[in-house]
């Protein structure tokens, strides 16, 4: 039973189960209250009852940029930065980049489940079969000027797709969900080559459905007049290993947008097109572009001392270096590692930029500086050298980021549309404006 003048957030258990709930003392009335803790949590809302009298609106919490706030509970992806942990539905990063294959990835994000034979068979053919786009919107991303940034089209022509699918909008169906999601898969790959050949002024490739999914974008990038292009296999294995690494990352800038979006129930390509948005702004896919542009300032090896001592004095940054949750070594970066040799290799191409790499963290790895505050490199200090290797522009990285993310993003959207706590999202303010002011005529100002 709760004390006199001490109020249960919840009636019982939570009040009786002492160890699982927070005291608090609100000064303010000298009331004290009970509030349930689960799964590491306390309810925002729970606070709401903590008034200084009748006309109170009672206490809300202040989190912007939700850096201390869970907006849902998820099953899909699980991190623990401390221990440079990553797992998707469980199974570890590393694992899943040594055996499977993106698709295989995108099946076991969306069901929970790796697939068996047949599941996966299934799955990987009926997306292939819809890789193509309607000619409308070939015709579309061809009206865009010669030099329109391939992001700007990407989430310009995904949004498109609502209005050659509109069935989408039924969210009662769960065959329309499965159809949006196998369409979104599929044609992300197209879009992003047509992206990319358009910059090129070259003309669009159709998919190819005998080749894999990465074989079948590196052909739609690469191939000019072949009958048949053949992807080099080291390629099409690096590509798909990127994709499983950038598959989904739980609740970032771009998922927790795509989240948010949904919940109003609009159709999932609106839904994913705010994801390619958010996705779009350099905070969060642009930092291994950074990265590029840091190696060739330092330009040589033997510059990375004074390099070192200029991030030291705070005049530069490490950029690739560092993330907000791993305060470790990022497990996706030392997985990419591994396969920037073999990908240089297969391009026949000797990347300067790559022995200053490698010198340059192993260096900071043993500096005292970045040890203590936890800096180790992440997934974005490896993936653009692989990227210019593969002569992907700077400007095509967030496109190259938004293909495999799509997986996660509607892994995410339709574990949302299941979830029974799921309501429209719609966060509070503290409103520090004026009040009731008089409308004062033009004339008079
Ligand atoms: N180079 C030099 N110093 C750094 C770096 C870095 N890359 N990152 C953090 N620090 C320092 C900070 O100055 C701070 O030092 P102080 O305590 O002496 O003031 C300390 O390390 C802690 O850093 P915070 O800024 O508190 O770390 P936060 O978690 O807010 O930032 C972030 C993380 C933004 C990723 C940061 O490490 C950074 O800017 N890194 C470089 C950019 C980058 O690589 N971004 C890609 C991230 S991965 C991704 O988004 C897919």
């Amino acid at each position: 039973m709760a004390e006199e003048g001490t109020h249960g957030a919840q009636a019982e258990p939570w009040v009786a189960a002492a160890e699982d709930s927070l005291t608090v003392t609100d000064n303010r009335t000298g009331e004290t209250y009970v509030v349930p803790i689960t799964e590491g949590t306390v309810k925002a809302m729970d606070f709401r009852q903590m008034k200084t009298g009748e006309g109170d609106f009672g206490l809300m919490t202040y989190d912007p940029a939700f850096t201390n706030t869970a907006h849902c509970r998820s099953q899909i992806c699980y991190i623990d930065g401390d221990q440079g942990v990553l797992e998707y539905r469980g199974h570890p990063i590393e694992q899943l980049c040594d055996q499977s294959t993106h698709l295989e990835v995108a099946y076991l994000l969306l069901h929970g489940e790796l697939p068996t034979k047949e599941q996966l068979d299934y799955w990987v053919y009926v997306v292939t079969h819809h890789t193509f786009v309607h000619e409308n919107i070939k015709r579309s991303m061809e009206a865009f000027r010669y030099d329109a940034h391939p992001m700007g089209m990407l989430l310009s022509t995904v949004g498109a797709l609502s209005t050659f699918y509109p069935a989408a909008k039924n969210l009662d169906d769960e065959t329309e969900h499965w159809m949006a999601i196998t369409r979104l898969i599929a044609k992300m790959p197209t879009l992003a080559a047509f992206a990319y050949r358009h910059n090129l002024g070259l003309p669009y490739v159709y998919p190819d459905n005998d080749l894999s999914y990465a074989g079948n974008f590196l052909s739609m990038l690469y191939n000019i007049n072949e009958p048949r292009y053949q992807p080099d296999p080291r390629l099409e294995r690096a590509l798909d290993v990127l994709w499983i690494l950038h598959a989904d990352h739980e609740q970032n800038c771009s998922t927790a947008a795509v989240r948010a979006v949904g919940s109003s129930r609009v159709d999932p390509y609106s839904a994913v097109a705010a994801g390619v948005a958010a996705l779009y702004g350099p905070l969060h896919g642009g930092a291994n572009e950074a990265v590029l542009r840091m190696l060739e300032r330092i330009g040589s090896v033997e510059n990375i001392p004074a390099f070192l001592q200029g991030v030291k004095e705070r005049k530069e940054k490490l950029m690739g270096f560092g993330h907000r949750v791993y305060k470790n070594y990022d497990p996706r970066a030392r997985i990419i590692k591994k396969h920037v040799d073999e990908v240089l290799e297969a391009v026949g191409m000797d990347n300067p930029k790559l022995e200053i790499a490698v010198e340059l963290e192993k260096r900071a790895l043993d500096d005292e500086f970045f040890t203590e505050r936890k800096l180790y490199p992440n997934v974005d200090f490896y993936s653009g050298l692989i990227y210019e290797a593969l002569s992907i522009p700077t400007d095509m990285f967030t496109v190259m980021f938004a293909i495999p993310r799509t997986a996660g993003w509607l892994a995410q959207w339709h574990e949302m549309l299941e979830d029974p706590e799921t309501k429209i999202a719609r966060p509070r303010q503290v409103y520090t404006g004026a009040r009731e002011r008089d409308y004062v005529p033009l004339d008079q100002r």
